[in-house]
C-alpha cells in the first residue's frame, strides 16, 4: 500500500490489515497506551471543501501518533490561484511525509500521487470517500462480528459514498443492494465491476433494497458542490428515505449508518437517526482509529 486514492486499489487482505490495526489502535487509546508511531512526521491536509470529521480526526490522529498535521486551505494555498498540481506535488514532497487531500476531481488526487514522491490519502472527492468506508467497515465488524452473509442496503444518491461502499461491501463479501432514482445511479464502471465480483442489485424501490438488510446506509441528497441542484434533487429524491416503514422490512437487528452530516427529514427521519445514534456516532469515532491505521501503514 503506497497511497489511499480509492478503495478499489486495495486488496481484501490489505483492507483487513488496516481494520485490524485500527482495532488495535482503538484498544490502545481506550487503555491510555500512547505509542508515538509517527514521531517527527508531518502530514499536509489540503481542503478544497468543508469538513468537520475528516479535518479533526486527521489532525488529532497525527498528534496522537506523535506527528503533526498542517491544515492547508485552498483559499490560502497557491493551488487556489492556479499553481499546477504537478508543481504543488513536487514542492510539498520536499517538506512533508504525506498529503491528505479533499477536493472535487479524482484526477487531482491521482495527479498529486503521480507527480509527488510521498503517500497521498484521498479525504473525499466527487468520485469516492475511501477513509469513510474503512471506518464504516470497522463499525460493521464491531456490531456484526464480521461480514459473512450480511446484506448491505444503500438508499439514495449514487454518489461518492455509494461508489466506495459498493466496492468495500463487495470486497468484504457482503451482498450490496442500492435503491436510487433513475439518473442518479453510481459510477457505471463500478456497477459493472460489482456485478462481476459479487452480489449486486440496483432498484428504484427502497423497500425492495431494504428487505432483510443487516446494514442500512444513507447520505445527503445533494453533496458538496451540488448546492445549485438542491431544488431539483429534493424532487428527484422524495421517498428515498430511511424511515420506520423501511426499517420494518429490514432484519430486526439491522444497524443504520450515516457518514454525516445528516439532513433529518430528507434522507433519514429524526426517529430512525436517534434510535441508531450509537452506531452512527461510533462510526464517526471510528474515522479517527481507521485513519490512524492508514497513516501508520503509509507514513511509518
Ligand atoms: N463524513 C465526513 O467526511 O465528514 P466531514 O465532511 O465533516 O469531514
Ligand atoms: N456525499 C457527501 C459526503 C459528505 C461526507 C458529500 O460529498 O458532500
Amino acid at each position: 500500500m503506497k497511497h489511499l486514492l480509492k478503495l478499489a486499489d486495495l486488496t481484501r487482505e490489505e483492507i483487513l490489515s488496516v481494520l485490524n490495526l485500527a482495532d488495535q489502535l482503538k484498544y490502545e487509546r481506550k487503555n491510555n497506551v500512547k505509542k508515538k508511531y509517527l514521531e517527527g512526521k508531518h502530514l499536509g491536509m489540503i481542503f478544497q471543501k468543508s469538513s468537520t470529521r475528516t479535518r479533526v480526526s486527521f489532525e488529532v490522529g497525527m498528534s496522537e501518533l506523535g506527528g503533526q498535521a498542517l491544515f492547508l486551505s485552498n483559499r490560502d494555498l497557491q493551488i487556489g490561484r492556479g499553481e499546477p498540481v504537478e508543481d504543488t506535488a513536487r514542492v510539498l514532497s520536499r517538506y512533508l511525509d504525506g498529503i491528505m487531500i479533499r477536493t472535487f476531481a479524482q484526477k487531482e488526487v491521482e495527479d498529486l500521487a503521480k507527480y509527488g514522491s510521498i503517500p497521498v490519502i484521498n479525504g473525499l472527492t466527487d468520485y469516492c470517500h475511501p477513509c469513510q468506508v474503512l471506518a464504516d467497515l470497522m463499525t460493521i465488524r464491531e456490531y456484526k462480528g464480521g461480514f459473512k452473509d450480511l446484506k448491505f442496503c444503500f438508499v439514495g444518491d449514487g454518489n461518492n459514498m455509494a461508489n466506495s461502499l459498493m466496492v468495500g461491501a463487495i470486497k468484504m463479501g457482503m451482498s450490496f443492494a442500492i435503491a436510487c432514482p433513475k439518473g442518479y445511479e453510481p459510477d457505471t464502471a463500478l456497477v459493472a465491476w460489482a456485478k462481476e465480483n459479487g452480489s449486486f442489485t440496483m432498484t428504484t424501490d427502497v423497500k425492495e433494497a431494504a428487505k432483510d438488510a443487516d446494514v442500512l446506509y444513507t447520505d445527503v441528497w445533494a453533496s458538496m458542490g451540488q448546492e445549485e441542484e438542491k431544488r431539483v434533487r429534493e424532487e428527484a429524491f422524495k421517498g428515498y428515505q430511511i424511515n420506520a416503514d423501511v426499517m420494518a422490512v429490514a432484519k430486526p437487528d439491522a444497524i443504520v449508518l450515516h457518514c454525516l452530516p445528516a439532513h433529518r427529514g430528507e434522507e433519514i427521519t429524526a426517529d430512525v437517526f436517534e434510535a441508531h445514534a450509537n452506531e452512527i456516532f461510533d462510526e464517526a469515532e471510528n474515522r479517527l482509529h481507521a485513519q490512524k491505521a492508514v497513516l501508520v501503514k503509509l507514513l511509518k
